[in-house]
């Protein structure tokens, strides 16, 4: 399958992101994890979106769809992927489109987590990741690792993302509704979207996007 998963930031996108490429045994391709990754590494790809991810804005659509389109072009996502955070505005969603017909495939679903942003806020301010890998992600209250700052799955160091302070957040959630909304609205036209709501436990939502997955093909 060919599933993009959509939705405020803090949404969710991540955790669940990680339950449905297993279930699917599809790669889970996140340009946010790719770029933190880059980051961390010290690339020049990373260097270039580092102070636009740190003010919560997009990082410009000639780094970003060029990133993207080859991580999709990897032996493990010819069959399918689960994209998390791409695309994020319509130009975005026209060169995935374009890339897909090159390709003679095309998206099964758009999957839309729907989310009140009182929790919204309260999930990205207790939200913690793991050093070694961005994909590790724990929330204090929520789903706290069973040892406070270490990661459950690799033992690494857990950290506060930098664009997670209050004020990005805020430009983030801005930024989301005028430039990523509308790409809801693009597929909405192609019949593609799914909504359902993100409330509730992890597991919870993961059975409730798989019955919307099974139900949209
Ligand atoms: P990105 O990394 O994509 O961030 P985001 O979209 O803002 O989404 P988040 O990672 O904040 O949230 P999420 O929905 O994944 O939630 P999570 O699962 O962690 O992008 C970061 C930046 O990179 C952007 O601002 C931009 O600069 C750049 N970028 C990335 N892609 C780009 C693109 N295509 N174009 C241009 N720029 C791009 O969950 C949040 C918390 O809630 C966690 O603590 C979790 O444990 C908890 N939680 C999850 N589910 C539940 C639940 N059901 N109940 C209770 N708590 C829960
Ligand atoms: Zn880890």
């Amino acid at each position: 399958m060919r599933i993009v998963l959509v939705g405020p930031p803090g949404a969710g996108k991540g955790t669940q992101a990680a339950y449905l490429a297993k279930n699917l045994s599809i790669p889970h391709i996140s340009t946010g994890d790719l770029f933190r990754a880059n980051i961390s590494q010290g690339t020049d790809l990373g260097k270039r979106a580092r102070a636009f991810m740190d003010a919560g804005q997009l990082v410009p659509d000639e780094v970003t769809i060029g990133m993207a389109k080859d991580r999709m072009a990897q032996p493990d996502a010819v069959g399918g992927f689960l994209l998390d955070g791409f695309p994020r505005n319509v130009g975005q969603a026209e060169a995935l489109d374009a890339m897909l017909r090159d390709e003679g495939v095309a998206l099964d679903a758009v999957l839309d987590l729907e989310v009140p942003e009182d929790e919204v806020v309260k999930r990205i301010a207790g939200r913690r990741i793991c050093r070694n890998d961005s994909a590790h992600v724990f929330h204090v209250t929520y789903n706290p690792p069973k040892t406070e700052g270490v990661c459950d799955v690799c033992g690494g160091e857990l950290y506060q993302r930098d664009d997670d302070s209050e004020e990005t957040v805020r430009t983030r959630l801005e930024v989301y509704h005028t430039q990523t909304e509308p790409i809801i609205d693009y597929y909405r036209t192609q019949g593609l979207v799914v909504t359902i709501s993100a409330l509730g436990k992890v597991t919870e939502v993961t059975d409730r996007a798989m019955e919307a997955l099974e139900k949209s093909e």
